[in-house]
């Protein structure tokens, strides 16, 4: 069979992180997380079995990957033929349209895509939770980007338990996220390669799967009843502690740049003066900044003066996988 099938799968930016592993091999995460799918931000996933063929082929944003780039989109094509008892290698033709690797989720889209785009071309019908468990064997936070809208994944303690469930899946709140373009270069240290040095050597790592059970039993409520200020102030808290495990590992490093840092106090100012708005970030210095649509204007004003308009998108929840 050599049916190519598309599908798109949009980031996700968590609002409770997952920043570590219990298990590298079945990627199990050390604690549950929460995230909001974007609009603005996704993957485009083609992929064919070919009996023709004597190796998987992989394509990203028009750039064949060798075998070591490749071997994580490999291991998920690995997985599917094992469960589709298919032996087959495939065509994999990837587009993102979000920055690779600047800590703008793009390894959540990418593999959320992947794991839709492979099953079905294999002939497997799998049903969103199990689409999540083999997205989540290709990226962590990508087990969440199957799902539109407020996502939590479950940590669980093995293969099943462990996938993402939409809290909100349609959103109706008016809520949007404002990302940032400050450095779309690809970052120095990945976040597979950072949480595990966190893991290993942060004396605070302990404290932090404290504050995620803390933050995720206090952010879902406030999320059900569209509490802003609570869900604003739980993710940019939450979003600290995750950078603290940063600084505080050995060797340290941070994701930060000196236009991070005045990024957030400008959110800063905006609070003061009374815009009501909150920033959190992921493996990179790209700010996002959660806010009240009815706010946008003010915000995206500040920051279009500041950085200029290109470096300025605005994002609103967005859909889940869908097949094209
Ligand atoms: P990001 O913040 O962009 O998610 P990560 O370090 O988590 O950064 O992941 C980046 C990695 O994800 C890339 O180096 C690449 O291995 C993989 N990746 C990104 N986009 C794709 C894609 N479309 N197809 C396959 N792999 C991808
Ligand atoms: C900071 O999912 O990119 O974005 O599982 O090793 O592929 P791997 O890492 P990845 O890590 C995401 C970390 C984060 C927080 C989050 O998305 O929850
Ligand atoms: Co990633």
């Amino acid at each position: 069979m050599t049916t190519a099938v598309t599908a798109r799968a949009h980031t996700n930016i968590a609002l409770v992180k997952y920043w570590g592993k219990a298990d590298a091999t079945l990627m199990l995460p050390q604690t549950s997380s929460l995230s909001l799918t974007l609009d603005q931000f996704y993957t485009d996933t083609t992929v064919a079995f070919d009996p023709t063929l004597t190796a998987d082929q992989v394509t990203v944003n028009q750039v064949r990957l060798d075998e070591h780039a490749s071997r994580k989109v490999r291991h998920v094509l690995d997985l599917v033929r094992t469960q589709a008892d298919r032996p087959t290698f495939a065509r994999v033709s990837s587009t993102n349209h979000v920055p690779m690797a600047a800590g703008l989720a793009s390894s959540a889209s990418a593999f959320a895509a992947l794991a839709g785009a492979a099953s079905r071309a294999a002939g497997l019908d799998l049903s969103s939770r199990d689409l999540s468990r083999l997205a989540r064997r290709g990226s962590g936070s990508a087990t969440r980007s199957i799902f539109g809208g407020f996502v939590e994944w479950h940590a669980g303690h093995d293969d099943a338990s462990s996938y993402a469930e939409p809290l909100v899946e349609s959103v109706t709140w008016p809520v949007a996220m404002v990302a940032l373009v400050l450095d779309a270069h690809r970052k120095k240290v990945s976040s597979r390669q950072g949480m595990q040095t966190s893991v290993a050597t942060s004396p605070y790592y302990p404290a932090w799967k404290q504050v995620v059970a803390h933050d995720l039993a206090a952010i879902k409520p406030a999320i059900l009843d569209q509490d802003f200020t609570t869900v604003g102030e739980i993710l940019e808290t939450n979003a600290m502690r995750m950078h603290a495990l940063t600084l505080s590992a050995d060797p340290a490093y941070s994701y930060f740049n000196g236009a991070t840092l005045q990024a957030m106090q400008t959110v800063r100012d905006l609070r003061a003066a009374g815009v009501a708005c909150y920033y959190t970030l992921d493996a990179g210095p790209n700010l996002k900044i959660f806010c009240q649509v009815a706010d946008l204007p003010a915000i995206t004003a500040r920051f279009r003066q500041d950085l200029g308009a290109e470096q300025v998108i605005v994002a609103h929840p967005g859909p889940g996988l869908s097949w094209r």
